[in-house]
């Protein structure tokens, strides 16, 4: 049992915290605590001056020469090269394109088709579902691939990898109980069967350390607007080792992927590299969004951002079991901080309520369906007294049962 907390300690680990002074980089409105950049990253000003930029100057005075002239056309590889120091992703490896979804789809087709032999596609049956529905998307253009799914045909994933397997799709952080995946063990499973692997990152780039090249991983896709804080609709990546780059095809053959896109030729043959994986035109707008998002972690510490999320976690659960745990939450991820990503959930039978009454009193986290209320902790925004502060909220509102107030049961769209 630790240490009851009190508001002076907590202060004292802000006063002491490394990644302090990045707060300041970000907007983060009066009376607002943001748990919620695991859904949608909090706004930097230098997001704001790239899109000036690109619109005032590039836009409106350089025309269509600022295809060329402002790197336009370069920027899903070189915000890939800056994006891949983050996932531990050596340069030219990771292109930044689409969405997340499209990626998914893309890398999984081109995956399946790396194993001819084989029929079978692993994933978790807890996943995000846009994973598992274009995976069925994948499965229907190829009669005969069979989805085999964690907690659905066995309860763990080790045991539905064998040698039918072609490819295996599984997230390294779970969306909902924050539980994290041991990805250098799993892809090595992968390996010993010959199957491939696809890491789903949205929850894991920005919000924790990973190195996807020590871990032989052979591809990965994620989000930029979660931890990484490129805004809303941001760009999506993928990562594809560089030992597959000359076998691999991608079912999206558009023009940017093509080998000589302005040579604009009748018949598809793949660029080389990364950029096979490109499609068409790229959200030129959104690009430039996230390259100044992306700039504001050129001289980040990913170790110091790894410490300090699993601080924030620790005393997050620590106050809240603390302080509120007559009032029926129970903790729905992992204790032990290793295991965690930088989120916490707990399950409470009224959660949709109690989460609308904190947001309403300025605590922003989610509500995942059927009972799960959801907190991101940034670290490079959110600080100790957050926590507290927050938590203080949370035991108010549970004491008092002002979440059952009846406008709190209305069913809004809460994200
Ligand atoms: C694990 C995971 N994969 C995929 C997505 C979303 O994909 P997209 O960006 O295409 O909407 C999310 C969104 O929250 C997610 O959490």
């Amino acid at each position: 049992m630790r240490a009851p907390l009190d508001l002076a300690a907590v202060e004292a680990m802000d006063a002491a915290d490394p990644l302090r002074a990045m707060r300041e980089r970000f907007i983060l409105p009066e009376g607002v605590i943001y748990l919620d950049g695991n859904s949608l990253g909090a706004a930097a000003p230098a997001v704001f001056n790239e899109l000036q930029k690109a619109a005032t100057q590039e836009w409106a005075q350089d025309l269509i020469r600022a295809w060329n002239t402002a790197g336009w056309f370069d920027m899903p590889v070189a915000l890939g090269d800056q994006l891949g120091r983050l996932i531990g992703a050596a340069a030219g490896q990771t292109v930044v394109c689409d969405t997340t979804s499209i990626n998914i789809y893309k890398v999984l087709h081109a995956a399946l088709a790396m194993r001819p032999d084989r029929s079978v596609i692993v994933a978790e049956g807890d996943s995000f579902p846009t994973d598992l529905y274009m995976a069925e998307g994948v499965a229907s253009t190829r009669p005969g691939t069979v989805l085999r799914l964690e907690g659905v045909d066995a309860p763990d994933i080790e045991d539905l990898i064998d040698e039918r397997v072609a490819v295996i799709l599984v997230n390294h952080v779970n969306y909902k109980s924050g539980q994290l995946r041991d990805m250098a063990a799993l892809t090595c499973k992968a390996h010993q069967v010959g199957a491939l692997i696809i890491w789903d990152l949205c929850h894991t780039a920005g919000a924790l350390p990973v190195e996807l090249d020590s871990a032989n991983a052979d591809f990965a896709i994620g989000c930029t607007y979660k931890y990484l804080n490129g805004g809303p609709g941001a760009p999506a990546f993928i990562y594809a080792a560089k030992r597959h780059h000359d076998k691999v095809q991608q079912p999206l053959s558009g023009w940017w992927g093509h080998a000589r896109p302005f040579a604009f030729e009748q018949g598809y043959v793949a660029g080389s590299g990364i950029r096979r994986f490109l499609c068409g035109t790229q959200p030129v707008l959104s690009m430039r969004a996230l390259k100044g998002a992306l700039d504001v972690w050129d001289d980040v510490d990913m170790a110091a951002v790894r410490k300090k999320s699993i601080a924030l976690t620790d005393l997050f659960i620590q106050l809240v079991e603390g302080r509120c745990g007559a009032y029926g939450l129970e903790l729905e991820g992992p204790r032990d901080g290793k295991q965690r990503g930088s989120q916490v959930s707990f399950l409470h039978a009224h959660g949709y309520q109690v989460m609308r009454a904190l947001i309403e009193r300025g605590v922003i986290g989610d509500f995942r369906a059927p009972s799960t209320i959801r907190f991101g902790f940034t670290p490079l925004y959110v600080g100790y007294k957050d926590v507290w502060q927050a938590v203080e909220v949370l035991e108010d509102i549970l004491r008092t049962g002002a979440w059952q107030d009846a406008r709190f049961a209305v069913k809004t769209a809460v994200t």
